[in-house]
């Protein structure tokens, strides 16, 4: 299966800045060519935890399982992120399906301090179900002077910041999992051409071979 990554925005305030924000950094994805899927939470059923889970909750687990990595956004609420990503967190399952998957995270807040303890705390636990959080989180303060009502964002760096998250996924995904994906592929085809070319490398990642 090809690279394709899932979106979500925690925010389902109508016109909320978080999609608008989150908006940019899936065109950058789109760009590249790479599949992106953008769920709308506010068009999901989910389940409130500990209960079965709805359709809403078995769809986005699928979404998840068969994503290469996710982005997640967040509006800072109440000096933290929105409860309608923690919801979202809780209906991906326990074990969660978001384990060992990369993710990206972007907050965006009213405030002049940004979204930095929303970040913080969705990183704790992303972290914690075993996703993988890239190390370059991005904060947009200010943000309803930021964007127009169409969507269009009016500063020109926090464009660049948004996007570059993007791409930092992608680069991510470029250089962690596409030649581990290769290799496993190579592998299970059967040939044993890989190993020729694995012994004549010169060092590298190969391992001392026994005496
Ligand atoms: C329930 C609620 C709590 C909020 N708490 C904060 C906050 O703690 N800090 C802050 O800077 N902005 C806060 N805001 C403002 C949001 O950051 C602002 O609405 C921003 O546009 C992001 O949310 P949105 O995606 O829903 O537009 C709050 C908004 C709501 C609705």
């Amino acid at each position: 299966m090809g690279i394709r990554f899932v979106a979500t925005a925690g925010s389902v305030r109508p016109g909320n800045f978080t999609s608008k924000a989150l908006a940019l950094a899936v065109d950058e994805i789109r760009k590249r060519e790479v599949e992106i899927e953008v769920i709308d939470l506010s068009r999901v059923h989910l389940s409130l935890p500990g209960l079965p889970p709805a359709e809403g909750a078995l769809r986005i687990r699928r979404l998840i399982s068969d994503a290469t990595g996710a982005i997640l956004a967040t509006p800072e609420y109440h000096g933290s992120y929105s409860s309608v990503i923690k919801l979202f967190i809780e209906n991906l399952g326990f074990p969660s399906v978001l384990a060992g998957k990369p993710v990206a995270l972007l907050g965006v807040a009213a405030g002049q301090i940004g979204a930095v303890k929303a970040l913080e705390h969705l990183r704790g636990v992303c972290s914690h179900v075993g996703a993988i959080v890239l190390p370059a989180v991005v904060s947009v303060a200010g943000v309803q002077k930021l964007f127009d009502e169409s969507g269009r964002c009016l500063d020109p760096a926090t464009e660049k910041n948004i996007r570059g998250l993007a791409t930092s996924m992608l680069d991510y995904v470029h250089n962690n999992v596409c030649a581990r994906v290769a290799m496993e592929e190579f592998v299970r085809s059967g040939s044993t051409e890989w190993m020729k070319h694995w012994a004549d490398s010169p060092g590298g990642n190969r391992p001392s071979r026994p005496a």
